[in-house]
């Protein structure tokens, strides 16, 4: 979700992590937001306010009135014009004046006279942030409705290390622009995903696996959770974490246990999405030692593992959505739609290994939905990111019609 045409008032108060404000103008602008910046007196002491305005391209305020022209800053009207505030940096101080409503400069009037959502970055040294009134004041803070993005751990100006560096600007942007993706209906609405490979185990040692790196399922799980879904994720083995920390991650191995976690997960589910590569076959037997070489072959024994999908989507009650995925080199159409009627999908997304760029371990892929009426919608290679939100906007719309 890009920030285009948002109007953001980015507030800057006295740190050192000041300089950093540059760079979320920057940022900001790069995102064709609209910004305008307030600072307080002693931030000016940090970076000067022509910086920000030529980043801007807009005035920067800092008091209520222009010596100069004897004009003054409406800082109601600053206030109402934003769609966002960002507090960055916001230091010990500025936090204790706007969650006592000590508003004697322009940024705290402004913050005070705003309607729109406010995001506080915090930035001081570690021990200012740890005390109990720094503390008490951001939960006061939080408990009014505003929103904080946690300062990072590291070394900090007084040479002390601990927590309070001022976020990173390009993870302030994120967190503001996964505000900005929230959609009202994806709020009530839980979703559940598989995700990955399984690993069939052989011995201690030795498994059966597949090559799905779990991009497209974790891709799925971000767009749905930055839309303010609640997500559960059953992820077999995959060197991916969870991009939104409110994704409730199960961590699986074998299809057995994928089966079990999504079977337990299922009922309260309102969209349920299989986008993990689950083996077909697991072996009969596992053996409890590691397998010794001996002569010139050998052979596995398996045996089918259970349909996940399959087994659901018997189960499917009239308001889930079901979605799955089918990943075909030959008769792709005509196979996905079977497999659409076959496993009860509501939606089923087709990936070719013929097309580059497509399916397993890139980071780009190219799909073709099918519905339940078998209308087909091509779409171009993109990102996995972005082929995930054209998958959210699918359900989204479906949702809306309801
Ligand atoms: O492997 P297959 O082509 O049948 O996979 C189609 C869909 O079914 C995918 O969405 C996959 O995640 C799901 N599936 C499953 N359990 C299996 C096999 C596949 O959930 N054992």
């Amino acid at each position: 979700m890009s920030l285009k045409g948002k109007k953001i008032l980015l507030g800057v108060s006295g740190s050192i992590a000041a300089y950093k404000a540059a760079l979320i103008v920057r940022l900001l602008i790069k995102q064709q937001a609209e910004v305008k910046v307030v600072m307080t007196e002693s931030a000016k002491d940090f970076i000067t306010p022509l910086t920000l305005s030529v980043l801007s391209k807009n005035p920067v305020f800092s008091s209520f009135f222009n010596d100069s022209d004897g004009t003054w800053n409406n800082h109601v009207e600053l206030g109402l014009w934003a769609d966002a505030i960002i507090v960055a940096p916001a230091t010990a101080k500025t936090l204790s004046k706007c969650a006592t409503g000590n508003c004697d400069d322009l940024l705290t009037a402004v913050y005070l006279s705003a309607r729109c959502p406010v995001f506080f970055a915090p930035a001081m040294d570690a021990d200012m942030f740890q005390h109990g009134t720094t503390k008490q004041n951001i939960n006061t803070l939080i408990s009014f409705g505003n929103h904080f993005i946690d300062p990072d751990h590291g070394e900090l100006a007084s040479g002390l290390t601990g927590e309070g560096r001022l976020a990173e600007p390009e993870k302030i942007i994120h967190e503001l622009s996964l505000f900005f993706s929230r959609v009202p209906v994806a709020a009530r609405k839980k979703v559940l995903i598989t995700a990955g490979p399984t690993l069939e185990a052989i011995d201690p040692v030795r498994y059966i696996g597949n090559r799905s790196s779990g991009k497209m399922g974790y891709a799925i799980a971000s767009a749905f959770a930055a839309a303010g879904a609640s997500v559960t994720l059953i992820s077999g083995p995959t060197n991916l974490k969870p991009a939104d920390q409110s994704i409730k991650l199960h961590s699986v191995q074998s299809a057995k246990e994928m089966f079990e976690a999504a079977s337990a997960e299922f009922e309260q589910h309102d969209v349920v999405i299989f986008a993990a590569a689950v083996a077909d076959y697991t072996p009969k037997y596992v053996a409890e030692q590691k397998i010794k070489k001996q002569g010139l072959g050998m052979s596995l024994e398996l045996t089918r593992t259970p349909d996940i999908a399959g087994t659901l989507g018997k189960l499917k009650k009239e308001n889930q959505l079901l979605i799955g995925f089918a990943l075909e080199t030959e008769n792709e159409l005509q196979y996905a739609m079977d497999k659409l009627d076959r496993k009860n999908f509501d939606y089923i997304i087709l990936n070719s290994l013929n097309d580059p760029g497509a399916g397993f371990a890139h980071d780009t892929n190219k799909i073709t939905v099918i519905d339940k009426d078998k209308n087909v919608s091509r779409f171009n290679l993109k990102s996995k990111e972005d082929v995930a939100r054209d998958i959210l906007h699918i359900v989204l719309a479906k949702w809306m019609e309801a």
